[in-house]
Parts: structure tokens; C-alpha cells; sequence
């Protein structure tokens, strides 16, 4: 149904207007008891051998909405019943920011991919804080990613980083330490050995000090070279980081369908979807390799089929998200990655 009517439909509209428009829809769907109802149970896998413990966490099943879905923590319920084992909210920042100018989304559907300079629009983390208050218990997972604001230097980001991990501690169940996002000028010079490690050994440090500390994994981008890699696993060894999420969008063009002319129509921005699929694989394949299998890393970039997330899983991945994928493929796209997984224990 999603191919066939909503995704011709969606595609009429710019990509950020569909996005709010099915949103809308959902909530709308879910405000009526009946329809919520049959769309859990259409949607939901719910099997016991789908849970995995990672981290200490218990998640119902390893597909994960990834960052960026729901910046503000304002969907996350009516997201968890179309099936998802946990999601990810943010980026997040200390206070409120408009992000880009529009447009600021595209669609490439030939690759089927996504560019976005979205530039961490989100109404800042003491919003997000409050909207999680309210929070009802059950066992979807909630991870926090958080981000700097713009006009944070990189020299001050680690109290940008601090704030939003002070503010959502109460109520989230892991942390994602974004440094990988294209669309914040020099935020990505954060992964560098020296910088990182520093802002990640002060995050560990609040971490440390509370009763029970959470989870905190580090977000990378598909675009560092081996040499980088090599030194996020040595990072994540000195500063015992729980896992890494591989991978953010990639700045790199290659390889598309795309006509050039409407990629340079387009601009800066962060490529997801397909084309990024086989580097993120590849990053998964490296990481897992090089720590022998030490490492927890959540597989994430290109899943478009249930064979996608299987071979990220394969690649070494213990949970896989996705995005740009449910906008090709439609929401079954969760439940058929959890029947695959069923299918191929
Ligand atoms: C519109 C859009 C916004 C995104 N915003 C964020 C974000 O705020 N934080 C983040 O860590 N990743 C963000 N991402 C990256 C995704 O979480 C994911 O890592 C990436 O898109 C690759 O997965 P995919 O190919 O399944 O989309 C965003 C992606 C898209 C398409």
C-alpha cells in the first residue's frame, strides 16, 4: 500500500512537508483506539527471540529508528507501533536553533537516497527534557544523541555536550555522542584523536558519577580513513565507550545516478540512503574485525531491504537502524527486517 498510494502521494510534496504530513497522519491514525489497535498489529513482530541485551539494556528486537527522524522527542510513541525495538532521539543541543534555510532536504529518488543540510533544527534540549517527563513506561528503548549549537566553538563544545547530557539523564535509556553530522561547520573536526578523547573521557567522567551510569556511544562518520578508525577504537578502548553507531550521512558523491547538474542544484549536505550502504557496511566490517568482536556497534546507512540490515548484522553490527529507507521502502520495511531476522536464526 505504501509503494503503490502513500509514496506517490508523499513524493508530490517537498521532502520535509511529507515528512511532517506523515507524521500527521500517524498521529491522527493513533488517536483513534481502533486503528492504533491494527496497526501495532500489523506492524509489530513480537517474538522473544528477537530480544537482544546490549549494553545492559533489553531491547524487544534490534531495528532502531535512527537520529534525525525525530529531533525533538514529539513521535517517538506513535513511531515505536510501527514495530521498532528502540529510537533514537535528536540531535539535540542546548538551546533552540532553526537549523538551514529551506530547502534543506532532497530527494535523489534514481539512487534512492536522501541529501539534507538540516543544520540541527530542534527546539534545544530543555524542551526535549520536559517532553520526556511524560514518558510512559514500557520496554521501548530511548537513546538520546546529542549535539553543539552552531555558535559553539569546538574549543567550548564539551559544556554543550555536558549540558544536553546533564539535562537528559533522567530520561533516556542510552546516550549517542554525535560528532559526524556534515551540516555543522567543523563539527566533524571533533572525531580528531586529541578533541575527541578529551570531550569523551569529560562525558564518562559526569557518567561515572552518578549511581547508575548510562550507556554512551560515539555516532561516526562513513568518510574516515582506516588510520581514523583505527583511533576510534583506541579511543573507545581508553574512554570504555559502550559501543559505536556506524554510520552518519556521507559528504562524498561518488558513484550516483543522479544526474551531476542536479546534484550541484542541490549543494552541501549529508548523502544517506543506498549509495552509502556498502561504506557503512565496510566500516562495520573493519571495527568488528580489529577489535575481534569487543566492540558493540550499531549498523546503520542504506538499509532499504531486510538483506541490507542481514548483511550489516553479518558485517558484525548487534542492533542496525535505519531512515532513508522507510521513505523508499515504507514502514513494512521494519517488519520484514525482523521476519528476516526470525527466518535466518
Ligand atoms: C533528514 C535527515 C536528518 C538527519 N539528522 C540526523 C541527526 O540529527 N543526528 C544524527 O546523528 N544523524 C542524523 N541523520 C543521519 C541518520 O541518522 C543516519 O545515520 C543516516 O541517514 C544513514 O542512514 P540511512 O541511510 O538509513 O538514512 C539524519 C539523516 C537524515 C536523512
Amino acid at each position: 500500500m505504501y509503494k503503490l498510494i502513500l509514496k506517490p502521494v508523499l513524493f508530490l510534496f517537498s521532502p520535509e512537508k511529507a515528512h511532517h504530513i506523515t507524521l500527521f497522519l500517524l498521529k491522527i491514525a493513533l488517536a483513534i483506539p481502533i486503528v492504533g489497535w491494527l496497526l501495532r498489529r500489523g506492524y509489530e513482530v513480537n517474538d522473544k527471540r528477537l530480544e537482544r541485551i546490549v549494553f545492559g539494556l533489553t531491547f524487544p528486537n534490534p531495528v532502531g529508528l535512527a537520529a534525525g527522524f525525530d529531533k525533538d522527542g514529539k513521535h517517538y510513541e506513535a513511531m515505536s507501533a510501527l514495530g521498532f525495538g528502540f529510537i533514537e532521539i535528536g540531535t539535540v543541543t542546548p538551546l533552540g536553533q532553526p537549523g538551514n534555510p529551506w530547502p534543506r532536504l532532497f530527494r535523489l529518488p534514481a539512487d534512492e537516497a536522501l541529501i539534507n543540510r538540516m543544520g540541527f533544527n530542534n527546539e534545544g534540549v530543555d524542551a526535549l527534557a520536559e517532553r520526556l517527563k511524560n514518558r510512559k513506561p514500557g520496554n521501548l528503548i530511548i537513546g538520546g544523541n546529542i549535539g553543539k549549537n552552531k555558535a559553539t566553538p569546538n574549543e567550548q563544545a564539551g559544556r554543550d555536550y555536558a549540558i544536553c547530557f546533564e539535562a537528559l539523564f533522567p530520561y533516556v535509556d542510552y546516550f549517542v555522542v554525535n560528532v559526524s553530522s556534515p551540516n555543522t561547520p567543523n563539527l566533524r573536526d571533533l572525531q580528531e584523536k586529541g578533541p575527541l578523547t578529551e570531550l569523551l573521557a569529560a562525558l564518562q567522567h559526569l557518567n561515572r558519577q552518578k549511581s547508575k551510569p548510562k550507556p554512551l556511544l560515539l555516532k561516526i562518520a562513513p568518510d574516515l580513513t582506516d588510520g581514523q578508525l583505527d583511533d576510534i577504537l583506541d579511543i573507545a578502548k581508553a574512554t570504555q565507550l559502550d559501543g559505536v553507531i556506524a554510520t552518519n550521512t556521507t559528504i562524498s558523491r561518488d558513484g550516483l545516478v543522479t544526474e551531476p547538474k542536479i546534484l550541484e542544484e542541490i549543494g552541501a549536505g549529508g548523502l544517506s540512503g543506498m549509495p552509502v550502504k556498502n561504506r557503512s557496511t565496510a566500516v562495520i566490517k573493519y571495527l568488528h574485525q580489529k577489535s575481534n568482536g569487543t566492540l558493540t556497534i550499531i549498523g546503520v546507512g542504506g538499509i532499504t531491504s531486510p538483506a541490507d540490515a542481514l548483511e550489516k548484522l553479518n558485517a558484525g553490527a548487534t542492533l542496525v537502524q535505519v531512515y532513508s529507507g522507510l521513505v523508499y521502502a515504507g514502514p513494512t520495511l521494519i517488519k520484514h527486517i525482523n521476519q528476516a531476522i526470525l527466518k535466518h536464526k
